[in-house]
């Protein structure tokens, strides 16, 4: 039998009631570990988007409250929780194939525990395969509720039989779930939340719910901790960042919010995403230049560059006002580095259509682009239009547009060679510990000599060569 507890939240049952199941989940967790001489571990793997990042951090943030460890491999993991995205479908096949391989792994580790969350989880159509095919998975929640992991976890425990909790829509932003940063000199702070844009081949509305906006007050306290436990650098995030605090009482605008930001003491840079073309403001751009921690970094889709396409896609602008708007932009901040999604196989699109968008990419020049393969998703628009592109054709023009976007960045990268960026130390190399990467304040990763006692902090780089993706330098 599976335990529905659809919902049954009203808005006053906040994050405070979870307190009470993390209370009793860290009993049943200090018994075991009284009983097995060992600490219960959890493994939380993500895919998709930043948000979708930002979300296992408060996962996590839980779960390690609770006084689970992170487990560094998911075979031996006691919990494991997949945090899943649906904007393309092969994010969802990954998804599945990997719950089959977890299957084996929990016939050996019997005390392991499955959850599946985030945006798969709000298609009734994947509710319906995991109640039929995957029954072995423990807990399913959905992008409204992830807060109440310590209930739906204390329920599966006391009862041991699936708990599927998914919610149509979200009763009100919860605030104060603990979270574990990824890093801990960079961390991400949602600003809103869904999407009211309705772009026809985007399954995000549907799964991810209306926009909200968080209160500023509530995102100003949020990175003045941040900025006193040393994070340098945030990333303000929703899925459409330009539209924030249209229906807050009274109403902010992002720029509002981002010169407010840009007054806290601590945080040397803020960036954001994702914008749309159609809501960046003039008063934005203004934020933007007059900000001097705002990053001269924008990530702004265009998706296609025939108008036709971008009217079927629903996107409300033209290839010439996407065009008029990267001049304004660059006419005001003259060094700023641009970063674009693009789409190629769009229902009914023509290789007309298609040099428009090569079009787009070769008048802009962007120093990143993420370029995707049209993905039908049920339930949206252009699911059910006419002249769906055959595979053939759309990969010869992936291929087409991937060279254009390479030769580009290659173009861009080129014009840094014998400059020095600040650079953000980020990581180590995974093959060599004396080598690290970081970000430029414009987003250029460079990779360069160096160790771990340099993370988190800020240094001076003389690039010294562009292997496209990245740059090369030397500290001085
Ligand atoms: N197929 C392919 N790409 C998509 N995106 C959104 N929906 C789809 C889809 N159905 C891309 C868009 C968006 C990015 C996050 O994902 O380019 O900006
Ligand atoms: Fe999807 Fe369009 Fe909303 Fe972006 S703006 S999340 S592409 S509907």
């Amino acid at each position: 039998m599976n335990i529905d507890k659809i919902n049954t939240e009203t808005e006053a049952n906040k994050f405070s009631k979870q307190t009470e199941y993390m209370e009793k989940i860290k009993r049943y967790l200090s018994d075991f570990e009284q009983d097995t001489g060992r600490k219960q571990t959890y493994f939380v793997f993500t895919t998709g988007c930043q948000m979708n990042a930002h979300d296992s951090e408060k996962i996590a943030g839980m779960l390690e409250e609770m006084g689970f460890l992170r487990s560094l491999t998911e075979e031996d993991a006691d919990f494991v929780i997949y945090n899943t995205c649906c904007i393309r479908e092969n994010a969802e096949v990954k998804i599945y194939g990997r719950l089959g391989r977890l299957k084996h792994f929990k016939k050996t580790n019997k005390n392991m525990k499955i959850a599946l969350c985030g945006c798969m989880t709000q298609q009734d159509v994947v509710i319906e395969k995991l109640r039929k095919s995957y029954k072995y998975v423990d807990i399913v929640f959905g992008t409204f509720n992830l807060y109440k992991l310590p209930e739906l976890l204390y329920t599966n425990l006391e009862t041991n039989e699936t708990v599927f909790d998914i919610w149509k829509e979200e009763k009100g932003i919860v605030e104060n779930i603990p979270t574990i940063l990824e890093y801990p000199f960079k961390a991400s702070v949602n600003i809103s939340y869904g999407c009211d844009n309705f772009c026809s081949y985007c399954i995000v509305p549907y799964v991810r719910g209306r926009e909200r906006s968080r209160k500023k007050e509530d995102i100003l306290n949020e990175i003045k901790c941040l900025a006193a436990s040393g994070i340098k650098e945030i990333v303000l995030l929703g899925q459409n960042v330009n539209s924030y605090g249209k229906n807050l009482n009274p109403p902010v605008s992002f720029a509002q919010l981002l010169r407010e930001i840009n007054e806290l003491d601590g945080i040397e840079r803020i960036r954001f995403m994702t914008s749309h073309p159609k809501d960046l403001s003039d008063e934005l751009i203004l934020a933007m230049k007059e900000c001097s921690k705002v990053c001269n970094y924008l990530h702004l889709p265009f998706q296609a560059g025939s108008n036709a396409i971008l009217e079927k896609m629903n996107r409300k602008y033209t290839k010439e006002k996407y065009l008029e708007l990267i001049n304004k932009i660059r006419s005001q901040i003259p060094d700023i580095l641009l970063s674009t999604d693009i789409m190629v196989g769009f229902p009914g699109e023509t290789e007309d259509d298609f040099l428009d968008t090569l079009d787009v990419v070769n008048t802009v020049g962007f120093s990143t682009a993420f370029t995707f393969i049209y993905s039908k998703r049920t339930g949206t628009p252009a699911a059910v239009m006419d002249n769906q592109i055959d595979e053939k054709t759309v990969k010869d023009r992936f291929n087409r547009l991937v060279d254009a976007v390479n030769k580009k960045i290659y173009e861009i990268h080129s014009g840094f060679v014998g400059k020095t960026l600040n650079i953000l130390v980020e990581d180590v190399s995974k093959q060599d510990e004396n080598i690290v990467s970081g970000r430029s304040e414009n987003n250029c990763l460079v990779h360069f000599p160096g160790n771990k006692d340099i993370i988190g902090q800020t240094v001076p780089v003389k690039i010294t060569g562009n292997k496209t993706f990245y740059l090369i330098g030397e500290r001085i």
